[in-house]
């Protein structure tokens, strides 16, 4: 393979705007809606100790691995899998992987844009100021209204789908370099403030010690499955979008730094999103483990109280719709490529049928609750690692390693060293127990 090979779809304009276009895939509803929610349902301290371990120790190390396939294979995962497969005379069978991943997006999508949706419709409340003055009581009310309303769900649920693949449907520089660029920003100062609301609620300790505080008694198998599948849904792992990112990556540009960047920014996201969370759940007296509604109906409460809440609730949630939609534009981009590079059908077309196939499972998520757990346990915690697990492997055990390391080109030895060893047998080793550790094997 030469080093001149370029995607079909196109590049990156730069080095800045993959991070940019890569965090904005990472940070998303996973940070600020699923992170303080499976955070109360698991019991707090531990399990995000937990979390922040799988990140650093699998996240990063799989990160770097999917970025360097991406760039070196130059395609949609599919199709890349089939070529390093090729590359390292490896068997063909690896091309399944890619599969895995180009279902595992648009299993996560259908449900994604559904809460994408919940999302939207109250920047239509906080701006028609149906928070403002209200109690913790009549903002839940809120909640289960809009729960309760298929419609309503529906509606929203199709016009962040038709959002999305319009974008989609741009390519990879037009818009969405522009949109982020603007939005991370943005959204760090929003949840900044309302942090230092949350100082204020008189539960901000509580809070903390909630986040921060360890209690490993509450940690359960399945928590901790939890945790570990929630590492690779916040990083966007496991499933070919940071291998298709990796694909648009201009040449020279540092992989290692540029994950460690992005898994950073990633983690600081959701703990400053827990931080804002947790003390308005105590101060007024709401239940840690509400579940999928948690930020719903905590924020309002915050935006309903303080002065200008009605502007900063609005803000919030335009960044949480823009941030949800910087990370379903790179669920849906490996299908999209895949199509492109396989059919003669032109972008736009794959993105409306990727689109449309991908809004229809998502009405199953609108009309049953029950249907959106099991969608969701299948793909973060299931489908993720276990792709992530065997990306591992492909790095670690198949690509020829002067492959890897041409490609990754890091500054020195150690670095390359420490890296391999981390993505061939800690990673795909931890993976692996806490699989065991769910099916009961340690009793
Ligand atoms: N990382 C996104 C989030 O935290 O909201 C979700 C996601 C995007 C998961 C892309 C997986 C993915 F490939």
């Amino acid at each position: 393979m030469t080093d001149t090979k370029k995607s079909i779809h196109g590049e990156w304009s730069s080095r800045f705007a993959f991070i940019l276009a890569a965090t904005g895939s990472a940070v998303g509803l996973g940070n600020i809606w699923k992170f303080p929610y499976i955070t109360g349902e698991n019991g707090g301290g531990a399990f995000v100790i937990v979390y922040l371990l799988c990140v650093a120790v699998i996240g990063i190390p799989i990160m770097i691995a999917e970025t360097m396939m991406g760039r070196r294979g130059r395609q949609c995962p599919i199709n890349t899998l089939e070529t390093l497969t090729e590359e390292a005379g490896a068997n063909k069978n690896w091309h399944y992987l890619g599969w895995l991943g180009v279902v595992a997006g648009f299993l996560i999508l259908s449900y994604y844009s559904v809460i994408a949706g919940w999302a939207m419709a109250y920047v239509v409340k906080a701006f028609t100021g149906s928070f403002s003055g209200e109690s913790a009581a009549q903002i839940s009310t809120l909640f289960s209204d809009l729960q309760a309303s298929p419609v309503q769900q529906i509606f929203w649920h199709t016009v962040f789908m038709v959002t999305t693949m319009a974008v989609v449907a741009r390519g990879v520089q037009g818009g969405l370099e522009k949109a982020v660029r603007f939005l991370m920003p943005s959204l760090f100062v929003l949840l900044m403030l309302l942090v230092a609301y949350a100082m204020t609620t008189g539960a901000y300790m509580q809070g903390l010690e909630f986040l921060f505080k360890p209690d490993f008694s509450e940690m359960t198998g399945d928590s901790v499955l939890t945790a570990m599948g929630h590492a690779f849904f916040t990083l966007s792992l496991g499933m070919g979008a940071i291998m298709v990112y990796g694909s648009y990556l201009p040449k020279g540009v540092s992989i290692a730094k540029t994950s460690v960047l992005i898994a950073g920014a990633d983690t600081a996201v959701a703990l400053l999103a827990g931080m804002a969370i947790f003390p308005i759940v105590f101060a007024h007296g709401l239940e840690a483990s509400a579940g999928p509604g948690l930020i719903f109906q905590t924020l309002p409460i915050a935006f309903g109280n303080m002065s200008g809440g009605w502007l900063f609730g609005v803000l919030f949630f335009v960044l949480l719709v823009f941030a949800a939609l910087s990370s379903a534009i790179s669920l849906i981009e490996p299908a999209v490529a895949w199509v492109v590079e396989n059919y003669d059908v032109d972008r736009k077309k794959a993105s409306i049928g990727m689109g449309f196939l991908t809004w229809v499972l998502g009405l199953g998520t609108v009309f049953s609750g029950s249907f959106f757990e099991k969608m969701d346990y299948l793909t973060a915690n299931l489908m993720l690692p276990l792709g992530g697990l065997f990306i591992a492997l492909f790095a670690g055990h198949v690509m020829l390693q002067k492959h890897t390391q041409a490609e990754l080109a890091l500054d020195n030895e150690t670095e390359y060293v420490v890296w391999k060893f981390l993505v061939s047998y800690i990673a795909p080793a931890a993976v692996f127990l806490v699989f065991l550790h769910v099916l009961g094997v340690f009793g």
